[in-house]
């Protein structure tokens, strides 16, 4: 049975977040594993030279030109518990479900653990790529293995969560596989009981201000918070263009950091281990005037400045200007280099 439909010149507008107006040559959306395998051979044998992409819900890509092959989306939905032990239950959820109806289903559910990675944008299949994180956790955390089609030739592998190489924004499907995998389902592992995960402070300092004791939060108190905050400092890309963080933020040695606080008493840090310290890309960027300027049609958001914004009508190059002078900025003030999170195509 048929279960794929090409559509071609398609237009991008919608599928990524920074309002970019490209078009892919022909982009195809699936349901099932069968109509994934079925899309791969019909670009195989159609346009065996062109390229082949297989993008989530956008959040993550800044399109620099018309994409000139097949895009690839998941529509696999649904989750299905598949084991518990003890008080953690085995969940499978298809990639194509967005993260955040996702983590409000398992709380619903009585799951624990994603509550902290409320409101992020995009899907599961993608929050298994990119280990999205924030608020003091990380999906990483919580995945127990991720199913894939291999683009090459439609064989399918699962990836244990070891296999995968979890760290800081990293996995193996952004390295050394990058553009080989599509995920199709994630397995999670969740927790029956819920334990509050109050390591960061931003997160703990929004609570207090609302008055919650820490003694009878629930997980709705904590996915509540999380949404409050997000909204306040990050821009809704439905009524302004952006990928969330555009930067990651630098991993330095203890050594720089404490060469660059003899200057910059104020310079915040997070540690990473005995060695190394995270910098917020935002304060950095901040520093070097950047917070809420604009160059164009393309800005730094003026609330966080780790996000770049498109006010409307910018291009992708428009963005990746803007990208270059903050990074040449930061570099040439700090000595730091900063690393784009968002994926330029
Ligand atoms: N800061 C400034 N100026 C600002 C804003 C922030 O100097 O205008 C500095 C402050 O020192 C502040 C620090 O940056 O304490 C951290 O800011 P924030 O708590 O907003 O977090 P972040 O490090 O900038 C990261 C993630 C976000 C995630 C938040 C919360 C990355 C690249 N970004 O941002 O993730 O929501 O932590 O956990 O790690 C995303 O990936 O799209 C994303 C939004």
């Amino acid at each position: 049975m048929n279960e794929i439909t090409p559509q071609y010149h398609y237009s991008l507008l919608s599928r990524n977040t920074f309002g970019i107006d490209a078009a892919a040559h022909c982009f195809i959306e699936y349901t099932s594993e069968e109509g994934l395998l079925q899309a791969i051979a019909f670009h195989r044998h159609e346009w065996p030279r062109l390229p082949l992409l297989h993008i989530g819900g956008g959040s993550n890509l800044l399109f620099m030109h018309d994409f000139p092959g097949t895009i690839l989306h998941s529509a696999i939905h649904g989750v299905q518990p598949m084991a518990q032990e003890e008080d953690m239950v085995l969940v499978r959820v298809g990639a194509g479900m967005k993260w955040d109806e996702w983590v409000e289903y398992s709380l619903s559910r009585g799951w624990y653990g994603l509550e902290n990675l409320s409101l992020i944008p995009g899907e599961v299949g993608a929050s298994a790529v990119q280990n999205i994180g924030a608020y003091g956790a990380e999906a990483a955390q919580y995945i127990e293995k991720v199913e894939c089609v291999d683009l090459t030739d439609g064989s399918l592998r699962t990836f244990d969560v070891a296999e995968c190489e979890y760290g800081y924004r990293h996995s193996v499907f952004k390295t050394k596989f990058q553009g080989r995998y599509a995920v199709t389902h994630v397995w999670f592992r969740l927790s029956l009981s819920f334990v509050p995960n109050l390591s960061y402070h931003g997160l703990t300092a929004a609570l207090e201000a609302q008055g919650k004791p820490s003694a009878s939060l629930t997980a709705q108190d904590i996915r509540q918070t999380v949404i409050s905050v997000r909204r306040q400092k990050l821009p809704d890309p439905e009524q302004l263009g952006n990928a969330g963080s555009f930067f990651m933020n630098p991993v330095v040695q203890v050594s720089l950091y404490n060469r660059l606080k003899e200057s910059h008493a104020t310079i915040p840090c997070y540690r990473v281990d005995d060695d190394n310290v995270k910098i917020p890309a935002a304060w950095l960027i901040e520093q070097c005037g950047w917070k809420g300027r604009s160059l164009g049609r393309a800005a730094v958001h003026h609330v966080q400045p780790l996000v770049l914004v498109n006010k409307g009508g910018a291009s992708g190059a428009d963005i990746r200007n803007l990208c270059s002078r903050v990074q040449a900025d930061v570099l040439e003030r700090f000595g730091i280099a900063l690393h784009p999170e968002v994926m330029m195509i």
